[in-house]
Order: structure tokens, then sequence, then C-alpha cells
């Protein structure tokens, strides 16, 4: 008998839309498999484009300032057999929301497929996939980093997205046969 169709989560956080623009692609690439995604964006409304903005959160990240959310959290992960986490790289590591979100959760590491999409202008991503790990003290079965020059390029990306969603699956039914 066919496995049950997995339940997804995806987790994403975005100020300038393309941690967005992946997780949008996924929701469709899944939904031809048949899947419905459940999606949730990670809440701080301070984090709005512009160059204020970016020195401020670059200054705050940086220094270890307090962040709260904007709204808890909706969704348990512990419900879902994928979780993927979609998040932009700030000051070389994970943004404060985002670990912020990752903290009010617990995870259950047996049961779920983990992967990750990390976004940045140049460097700091593979320390932001490890800072999600430490968190959640899972593994990523699956990551890709994007760069922000390839977002001007929408076939590339919607093409890394579709590669991305098969590798995915890919690693949850290894992930069944353990
Ligand atoms: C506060 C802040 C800090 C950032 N720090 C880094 C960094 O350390 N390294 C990097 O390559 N990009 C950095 N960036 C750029 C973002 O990671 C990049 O623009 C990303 O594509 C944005 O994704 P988004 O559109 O989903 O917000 C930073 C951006 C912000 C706003």
């Amino acid at each position: 008998m066919a496995a049950p169709q997995p339940r997804i989560l995806i987790i994403y956080f975005t100020r300038t839309g393309n941690s967005k623009m992946i997780c949008d692609n996924l929701v469709a690439e899944f939904q031809k498999s048949g899947i419905n995604t459940v999606t949730e964006a990670v809440v701080f409304n301070d984090a709005t484009p512009g160059v204020g903005k970016y020195w401020k959160h670059v200054f705050k990240s940086l220094f270890g300032a307090k962040y709260q959310l904007d709204a808890e959290p909706v969704n348990d992960p512990r419900q879902f057999d994928i979780v993927i986490f979609g998040t932009p790289v700030w000051s070389w590591g994970l943004p404060p929301p985002v670990a912020e979100w990752l903290k009010k959760r617990n995870f259950d590491i047996t049961r779920t497929t983990f992967a990750a999409y990390v976004q940045m202008n140049a460097q700091g991503a593979e320390s932001c996939i490890k800072d999600i790990e430490k968190l959640i003290k899972a593994k990523m079965s699956v990551s890709i980093i994007s760069k922000s020059g390839e977002f001007k390029n929408r076939s590339n990306i919607d093409a890394k997205s579709v590669e991305f969603a098969a590798n995915i699956l890919k690693a949850h039914t290894e992930h069944l046969q353990k």
C-alpha cells in the first residue's frame, strides 16, 4: 500500500520577498503531487524594506539585541512529516525573529524530515543553517542557498525550487525507510 501523502509545513521569514517567492514555488510544486502545504510567516513587523531598517537590524542582530515577535507561532511542527525553514541571512547568521519562533516551538526529530532554504547577498548561509540545527536539535536532510542576484532571473529560482521540492520528497521517502 502506498504511504499516505506527507503533511508539510513551511515556516518562512522575509523582509524583501525572496524567501516568500521560494515558499510560493514549493507550495505550487507540492500541489502538483496532490499535497496541500501549510505555510506560516514569522511575524515581525519592523522588518520592512529600506536602508534605514536594513542597518538598524544589521546592528541589532549583530550585537544580540532582544527581539520580540508580533504574533505567536500558530502551527505545531510536531504535527508535520516534513518541516521546511525559509529564511534570509541576517548578520552572518539566523535572523533573531526566526530564532524566537523556533524557541517557542518543539520538534519531533524522529517523525519529521527537515529542510532549509536560505537567502543571502554573499555569505553566512552555512552558519544560518547551523543556527537552525542547533535550536531544533536536528540536522537538515536537504538545504539550498540562494544569492540575491539569483532572484533577478525568476526562471532560475523556479527551476531551483522544483529540484529542491523533489529532493525534499525523496529525503522524506528515505527517512521513512530508515
Ligand atoms: C538585517 C540584515 C542583515 C543581513 N545580513 C546579511 C549577511 O550577513 N550576509 C549576506 O550575505 N546577506 C545579508 N543580508 C541580505 C539578505 O540575507 C538578502 O538580501 C536576502 O536575499 C533577503 O531575503 P528576503 O527577501 O527573504 O528578506 C542581510 C539583510 C538584512 C536586512
